[in-house]
């Protein structure tokens, strides 16, 4: 899904002066050291493999060659003074040669994003829309349509100076396959702005093998088709995020925890980050441009597994002072708990208090129940039995799901505590005979998956063409 979307957010992007451009007969040339357009500097030195050189890039490296000869020490800081350059890394040099060459988007329709960010929906309307894709979590929907929607006002009407609003960095904490992710995939889709996914267990301090902070935000301006301002106004969603917890008892420095909260620390509350175009790495000869990131949203995600003990200990620990000293188990139970989460807690967990700091909005997501398994089954838009439902149908193919099936596929995939992710595994397995037999036999006009298929003490109904009455059942 995420591919797809991706796909339409670039599409939407090709504006119409490129189109224009398209149509001239030679593409601009452009210097392969110094990235500046053969209009703006002057004739090009054609080399072979495509790379062009510009008269002042050449003009530089023949000054560099003359005085080393005449001083005899090659002086490297001259080359790496010009524009935009910033180190010679070979293979970089050459993964831009590919890009060079790769032939321009093709001419895209301009699509109208389903909420459009210069009529700011209201509150009300983003979370009606998430709705139609997200089953339950209807506080985090909340949460999450009035901070988009605040965000995007402030955005839009750039109020920063007189009363400062402060940036509505999201913090959201669920158990795992909860729709953490996906909620946030449905809201950069339903808003089109680019979105970039990152996992902060990747990364690492600068200079630590592993991707530097600030490549979350050249992700972001790849998924903007760089273009700056676009990127500037996207989402960048940092899953995982409580796998950067400070570590306990360790001596060594802590390049991919504390090191990492501390960094982006400035990323949360807005800097110009320097990011290089089209690479994720800053150390090859690149382009680079000025990202700032003060209107971009940060939603940070993660399960923190062990943090309701810390909360349960804290209210436990508080419950024993006094009077009701022995409701110590009181806790326990409570299917809430996460809920009760506050800043002291994340702070026991091993998030620094400037990093939470920086995430005004915290909020917790449900695990699933049965019943919102069931849902996810069959509700959503793009719900999996619509899907399997549309194949069938270009046979067609009626496909049908008794309500106790549904029921027993969500028990099964509750077992698996890995969240609605477990439901597709669960259905593709019990599909599979049904989508290699049916294609098979031109006769068969309706398949009605039952519960006794799912629990494996029976099978399919099957009923063909024409037929009202089921006539033999399926050997599963
Ligand atoms: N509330 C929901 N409504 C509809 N679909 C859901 C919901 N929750 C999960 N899903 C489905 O389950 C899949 C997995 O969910 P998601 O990737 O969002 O999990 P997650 O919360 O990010 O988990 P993790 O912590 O493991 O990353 C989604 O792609 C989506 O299809
Ligand atoms: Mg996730």
């Amino acid at each position: 899904m995420a591919d797809k979307y991706e796909d339409e957010i670039l599409e939407g992007e090709v504006s119409d002066d490129d189109d224009q451009e398209e149509n001239k007969k030679e593409p601009e040339k452009y210097c392969t050291l110094c990235h500046r357009a053969e209009s703006q500097v002057g004739k090009m030195i054609d080399l072979p493999n495509n790379i062009h050189i510009c008269p002042d890039c050449m003009q530089r490296s023949f000054d560099s060659m003359n005085q080393q000869m005449q001083t005899g020490n090659f002086n490297y800081g001259d080359l790496l003074n010009m524009p935009n350059v910033s180190m010679i890394d070979l293979s970089s040099f050459q993964n831009q040669m590919g890009q060079q060459k790769k032939p321009k988007k093709k001419k895209a329709e301009k699509k109208e994003p389903v909420l459009d960010l210069k009529k700011i929906p209201a509150p009300h309307k983003i979370k009606a829309t998430l709705d139609e894709y997200v089953i339950g979590q209807e506080y985090a929907k909340k949460v999450m349509s009035v901070a988009v929607y605040n965000h995007y006002k402030r955005v839009a009407t750039d109020t920063m100076d007189e009363i400062a609003i402060e940036k509505s960095n999201m913090l959201m904490i669920g158990p795992t396959g909860c729709g953490k992710t996906y909620l946030v995939k449905t809201l950069a889709k339903l808003l089109d702005v680019p979105l970039a996914i990152a996992d902060a267990t990747s990364l690492t301090e600068a200079g630590y093998i592993g991707d530097d902070i600030e490549s979350v935000v050249s992700k972001l301006l790849a998924a903007a088709d760089n273009d700056v301002e676009k990127a500037e106004h996207g989402i960048i969603f940092i899953d995982e995020i409580d796998k950067i917890a400070k570590k306990k008892n360790t001596n060594q420095r802590d390049v991919s925890g504390e090191a990492v909260q501390q960094g982006m620390l400035k990323l949360l509350e807005g800097a110009d980050v320097e990011v290089p175009i089209g690479a994720n790495s800053k150390n090859a000869m690149v382009p680079l441009t000025t990202v700032n990131t003060r209107n971009i949203l940060f939603i940070c995600g993660g399960a923190f597994p062990d943090l309701e003990n810390i909360i349960k200990e804290r209210l436990n620990k508080q419950a024993s002072i006094g009077f009701y000293a022995d409701l110590k188990d009181k806790y326990d139970d409570d299917p809430h708990i996460l809920e009760k989460v506050t800043v002291e807690d994340l702070r026991s967990f091993g998030m620094i208090p400037e990093f939470i700091g920086r995430l005004p909005i915290i909020f917790t997501m449900n695990g699933l129940t049965e019943d919102m398994m069931v849902q996810i089954l069959s509700e959503p838009r793009n719900a999996i039995l619509k899907q399997y439902q549309k194949l069938l149908a270009l046979d067609e193919v009626k496909l049908e799901f008794e309500e106790g099936a549904l029921h027993a596929i969500a028990t099964k995939a509750m077992e698996k505590h890995t969240g609605a992710r477990a439901l597709r595994a669960i259905l593709e397995e019990y599909m599979l005979d049904i989508m290699y037999e049916i294609p098979k036999d031109d006769n068969i006009g309706q398949v009605t998956i039952t519960r006794e298929y799912i629990e494996g003490n029976g099978g399919p109904k099957i009923l063909l063409r024409g037929q009202e009455v089921p006539l033999l059942e399926g050997n599963h």
